[in-house]
């Protein structure tokens, strides 16, 4: 990565493959490169060297705009910090990446996506008038509803209190098995990480299988 401050290495000698369906948890200490590493699967930073591939598809091989179009299709991402858009209502958050995908009928895949993550009485409301929960709930909707073949989500129960967190994990693990999408998350919860299929570890750049604990 190279601003006008100079360059900094970030990441190196990064080399993980995804199964698909697989579910894999990226740990590591603050600012070791956790979520640094998920945007450049997504395409979203550019590597200075290395490749990413999705699908078969090499990202930094397509242009700026057909990067953006494939994203669109393949790649769903929560934050940690919800996202939302303000000015939209929970059902045109929904909406909206069916729409930049161009698929057909997003007003009711949005409807029957939020009923799915138990917010069906709340089409309308702005994310102002939700709690933490239900605005992560709405992201959730948002990234699953264009069944994406790869779910990155960074630290996506760190800004919720604990039971929170854990439906709205519950939610992410259940949709994830229903698609059949790939999920990679950020978490700092060793619990939450241990539910994952397998665990990266990411040390000051380098990102190594954990297979202290390692489950099915
Ligand atoms: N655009 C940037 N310009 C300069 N430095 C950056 C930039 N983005 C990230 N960094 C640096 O890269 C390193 C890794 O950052 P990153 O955000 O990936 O860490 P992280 O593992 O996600 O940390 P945390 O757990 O605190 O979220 C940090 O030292 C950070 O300061
Ligand atoms: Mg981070």
């Amino acid at each position: 990565m190279s601003d006008s401050t100079g360059t900094l290495d970030i990441l190196r000698d990064i080399n993980l493959d995804f199964a698909y369906r697989e579910t894999a948890a990226i740990i590591g200490a603050s600012g070791s490169g956790k979520s640094t590493l998920l945007s450049i699967i997504a395409g979203l930073d550019t590597p200075s060297a290395g490749s990413v591939h999705l699908d078969g598809q090499d990202l930094f091989a397509l242009g700026e705009d057909a990067r953006a179009a494939l994203r669109a299709q393949k790649i769903g991402f929560v934050f940690q910090s919800f996202q939302l858009m303000a000015n939209l209502t929970a059902l045109e958050n929904v909406m909206l990446p069916l729409e930049l995908a161009g698929r057909r009928q997003a007003r009711e895949a949005a409807t029957e996506m939020l009923e799915r993550v138990g917010l069906g009485q709340r089409l309308g409301h702005y994310p102002k008038v939700l709690s933490g929960g239900e605005q992560q709930r709405v992201a959730l909707a948002r990234a699953f509803v264009v069944q994406p073949a790869v779910l990155l989500a960074d630290e996506p129960t760190g800004s919720l209190d604990f039971a929170t967190g854990e439906t709205v994990m519950n939610l992410m693990f259940q949709l994830n098995a229903e698609l059949g999408t790939t999920l990679i998350l950020v978490t700092h919860d060793t619990r939450i990480a241990s539910l994952c299929q397998r665990r990266v570890v990411v040390d000051a750049g380098r990102a190594r299988m954990d297979l202290s604990a390692e489950q099915g």
